[in-house]
């Protein structure tokens, strides 16, 4: 028998991971998907270990329970006072799982609840009954856009969502109508596609958070081109000229030229690099022009002494490297293509390259292969230009 009293089957299926044993049953669970919970246990432990008074954490759509488990395994330890968990999944089919996977944080002393609600009845008798959670992961099917705001008004100042999407077809320009629908905005296809989906549902956050009259902090966001990840904390206020970082992306087909404009100077756009004007813009937006990671929380998140998966350590380290301050970014690959070049031009030499003539520049954290910079299209072709002259030599 296992710990849910269930007989064990070949169905069963048994995992390890940090500190936390588990049974995810019958259910979804991916494995591949472990940086995401390594990051969700990463960010419970900085609250817990900043934070003096009892933390209420809410595992809103928990599966067998695993970021719960690994919350009171790995987290709860490092906080003065122990925190509350509530674990809660919309399928009643999970809740033997839950209860049976959580039941050693029970054992072990700690506050827990679980329970098989949809999040939206949830978040409302929550929110009726004023409790305010310090964090909470909602790891969604889809779009999670319409949970936002019932979330958002559950969550404590200071307070962390860890928020997932699964619908990569709207924010990416596959589906236009339904970016249109999901997210209120214009989507492209654009070859920095999980950047520009990244940016997009940041876009929705925000304005979600400021329409209640709060602020936020985006903290991290990273994709694998699956599942878009982004964690933000709550805000009392707006920082001030936040409005600014909300804006509009435009790309051009034919030449690849990008702009970007803060909606609140939104004009028109300039020619783009296309001779004789023949180029036209594809926009994107409204979106998050702003900063994607909070490099030095990345890096205090990096120095936890908790067990990470390897491909975690690589992800933070890529994150902090870029912390996306600058919302154009080019595939390596599309410049070598456009100059007819053998391959991609190094990044680290473009990088080198771009900084030398005055421009920021860094290998972007969220797609391997692309460059960030500020830099002109003619100017960053140029450079891409020189540098392949230059290997010739
Ligand atoms: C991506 S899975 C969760 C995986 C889990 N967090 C993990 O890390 O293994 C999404 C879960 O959300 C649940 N779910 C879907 N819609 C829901 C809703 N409206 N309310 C509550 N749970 C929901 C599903 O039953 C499913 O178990
Ligand atoms: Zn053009």
């Amino acid at each position: 028998m296992d710990v849910a009293g269930k007989a064990l089957t070949d169905s069963d299926r048994h995992y390890r991971e940090g500190n936390a044993v588990f049974d995810a049953g019958p259910g979804f669970f991916r494995p591949e998907s472990r940086p995401s919970r390594d990051l969700s246990m990463l960010l419970a432990c900085h609250q817990a270990s900043r934070h003096d008074h009892g933390l209420h954490w809410l595992d809103l759509m928990a599966g067998c329970g695993v970021r719960a488990l690994r919350w009171g395994q790995e987290a709860a330890a490092m906080a003065p006072v122990p925190p509350r968990i509530w674990a809660n999944d919309g399928d009643p089919e999970r809740l033997p799982w839950m209860t049976a996977n959580l039941a050693p944080l029970s054992a072990a002393g700690l506050e827990v609840q679980v329970s098989a609600r949809p999040a939206e009845g949830l978040l409302a008798e929550a929110f009726l009954a004023r409790q305010a959670f310090d964090l909470i992961d909602l790891d969604a099917f889809g779009s999670p856009g319409a949970l936002l705001q019932p979330a958002l008004k559950t969550l404590a100042f200071g307070g962390i969502l860890f928020l997932a999407s699964t619908d990569g077809r709207s924010p990416t320009g596959h589906d236009r109508p339904g970016a249109v629908r999901h997210l209120g905005a214009s989507a492209r296809v654009h070859p920095s596609s999980w950047e520009l989906a990244l940016r997009q549902q940041l876009g929705l956050i925000a304005r979600q958070v400021w329409m209640l009259g709060f602020g936020l902090e985006p903290l991290l966001s990273f994709s694998e081109g699956r599942t878009f990840r982004i964690a933000v904390r709550l805000l009392k206020r707006p920082r001030s000229g936040d409005e600014a970082q909300l804006g509009m992306l435009a790309r051009c087909d034919s030449c690849g030229d990008q702009q970007h404009q803060t909606l609140l100077k939104l004009r028109g756009w300039p020619p783009c690099s296309c001779p004789q004007g023949q180029g036209r813009w594809a926009i994107h937006g409204p979106l998050w022009l702003g900063p994607l990671q909070d490099t030095a929380l990345l890096a205090e998140l990096a120095e936890i002494p908790v067990a990470l998966a390897s491909k975690t350590r690589q992800l933070l380290r890529r994150l902090q490297q870029d912390a996306a301050v600058v919302p154009t970014v080019w595939s390596t690959a599309e410049l070598a293509q456009r100059l007819q070049l053998a391959g991609p031009p190094s990044l680290a030499d473009l990088v080198a390259g771009l900084r030398n003539r005055g421009h920021q520049a860094v290998g972007s954290g969220v797609m391997n292969g692309q460059i960030r910079t500020d830099a002109a299209l003619p100017e960053l072709l140029q450079i891409c230009r020189d540098l392949a002259e230059e290997g010739f030599k």
